[in-house]
């Protein structure tokens, strides 16, 4: 399967509109900086790592106009504005602002469209090391032999996967590994109202890889974990606090809490690039609320074949939409990371920023108790 973000040799981006998934793929072309937000805004491009490639690139798109300092302070909090809580985004801007800052203007277009790239490379390659590190923690989580008949049930929210990243995915990577490794596996996929993620995109992709799969209703996520249907949990994030707290899709808290009380590991997919120190804890992080409309209306196919939206509830309904949830640190049995599993507490975190690489060392008391 290809890259979910590509070049051409025109210098534009190619990628999938997500908003069409899972009845129609559609290639789109982005070219301009305004391109990249849009798409960001509409989220025809979403998934953190994935909001953040497409940032990079809009910077150096925004440059080649005008690659002033003014244009390059301008593009970059304009492009940060586009959505708030994935801080993989402002990661994203920051490094190649950096990387081009010092240059002269003239160098800086070509030098931010070579980074952007090389934080597709290595957004690829992290995504394939979660993938080493979590599988086994996935493996082990299996409570008894595995058979087709009883594979390893994996259960995950929203979508964390290929679609969200550059490739591999980070919540699905472990189940990709698993899945090639011929371990028998199946994914319960939370439906992820209201956009429906993982109705839409988990159990699009999960097709195309032909992994096994059944999309369950948000609520259906407790009674399979009290019934013993559920191995482990695992999903994405969009930031980590300090202090081990996950923002991630609304749905994720819920699905945390019945965890715990199940005794079922709960994991969190997690590129160093989701880490955010400068947020103490969860409380600090800016949730994003989007349209009403979301929760009111909803997308789907007509018998006809036609896709379209209807309404759900009477006009006069009020409807709020927050957009992510905090599930807090004591809920999390572990991060995993490109560079091992860790646990998701405040020296964990700061020790592996300031190594850049740790061992696969985590062995939390909440995590022996499950
Ligand atoms: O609103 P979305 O679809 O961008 O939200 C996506 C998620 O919450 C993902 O779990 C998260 O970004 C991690 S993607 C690897």
């Amino acid at each position: 399967m290809s890259r979910t973000l590509q070049t051409d040799d025109r210098g534009q981006l190619r990628t999938v509109d997500q908003t069409l998934l899972p009845f129609e793929w559609r290639s789109i072309t982005l070219a301009s900086a305004e391109d990249c937000r849009e798409a960001i805004v509409s989220m025809r491009v979403r998934g953190a790592p994935l909001i953040g490639a497409v940032g990079a690139y809009g910077l150096a798109l925004a440059l080649r106009s005008d690659p002033t300092d003014t244009r390059l302070h301008a593009a970059h909090a304009w492009l940060l504005s586009a959505r708030p809580t994935a801080v993989n985004l402002a990661w994203a801007l920051d490094r190649v602002r950096a990387r081009v800052a010092e240059l002269a203007p003239g160098e800086r277009a070509a030098a931010a469209w070579q980074e952007a790239g090389r934080l597709c490379d290595d957004d690829a390659q992290c995504n394939h090391r979660i993938g080493e590190w979590g599988a086994p923690r996935l493996r082990a989580s299996a409570r008894g032999e595995l058979s087709s008949a009883r594979p390893l049930q994996v259960l995950t929210h929203c979508n964390a996967g290929r679609l969200a990243t550059i490739d591999h995915g980070t919540a699905l990577a472990p189940i990709y590994a698993l899945a090639a490794a011929g371990v028998p596996i199946h994914v319960w996929v939370d439906e992820t109202r209201p956009r429906n993620q993982g109705a839409s995109l988990t159990a699009w992709e999960l097709a195309q890889a032909g992994v096994a799969h059944t999309v369950i209703a948000d609520n259906a996520g407790g009674l399979l974990m009290m019934r013993g249907e559920v191995d482990a949990v695992i999903t994405g994030c969009d930031r980590v606090a300090a202090n081990g707290d996950v923002a991630n899709k609304i749905g994720t808290y819920l699905k945390a809490l019945a965890a715990a009380d199940n005794r079922v590991p709960f994991y969190v997919a997690c590129p160093v690039s989701t880490l955010d120190p400068a947020s103490a804890d969860g409380a600090s992080i800016e949730i994003e609320y989007r349209s009403a409309r979301e929760v009111t209306h909803a997308r789907g196919r007509l018998p006809d074949g036609s896709v379209t939206e209807v309404a759900l509830m009477d006009e006069s309904v009020r409807a709020l939409n927050p957009g992510f949830d905090i599930t807090p640190a004591r809920l999390v049995t572990a991060l995993i990371t490109e560079h091992g599993v860790i646990a998701a507490d405040r020296v964990a975190i700061a020790e592996l920023l300031a190594r850049g690489t740790v061992g696969d060392h985590v062995a939390t008391g909440r995590e022996q108790s499950r």
